[in-house]
């Protein structure tokens, strides 16, 4: 799938979004190695700490499919570019190798990416070295 493709459907997935506390949108798309692709939107909570991030929802469907191969994921928001908070970062860190694609823009003509290492540099793996469960 394109990169503009992926756009348009991180950015018809902020009208999912249920943000009643920040009013910020997001929407998300992430493509497998494999082509599939899911999609997450954030989903807040009145004790603000249980909120979801866009980025984690899609993750977590995909996972919880049993797909675990990551090729990139595009993110959007209401607001324009929405890079990935810390937690998010961390989260990926956990499923993808060096190569994911990290990618963010405010339209479609104005996409930027990253790989994992330069968002998230040295980040932590407990489980590196050994077997997947
Ligand atoms: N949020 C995301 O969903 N993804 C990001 O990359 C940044 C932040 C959400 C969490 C919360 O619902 C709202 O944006 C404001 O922080």
């Amino acid at each position: 799938m394109t990169d503009t493709e992926l756009y348009r459907i991180a950015k018809d997935m902020t009208l999912m979004s249920y943000a009643p506390f920040s009013k910020f949108r997001v929407g998300a798309a992430l493509e497998c190695k494999d082509g599939t692709i899911f999609t997450g939107c954030n989903v807040e909570n009145s004790s603000f700490g249980a909120t979801i991030c866009a980025e984690r929802t899609a993750f977590v469907k995909a996972i919880s499919e049993g797909h675990r191969d990551f090729a990139k994921i595009m993110i959007t928001s209401s607001g324009g570019e929405a890079w990935p908070c810390g937690i998010c970062r961390q989260f990926m860190k956990e499923f993808c190798d060096d190569d994911f694609i990290i990618m963010t823009a405010a339209d479609e003509d104005h996409i930027r990416s990253y790989k994992l290492p330069e968002l998230l540099p040295e980040g932590f793996r407990l489980n590196e070295d050994l077997e997947q469960f």
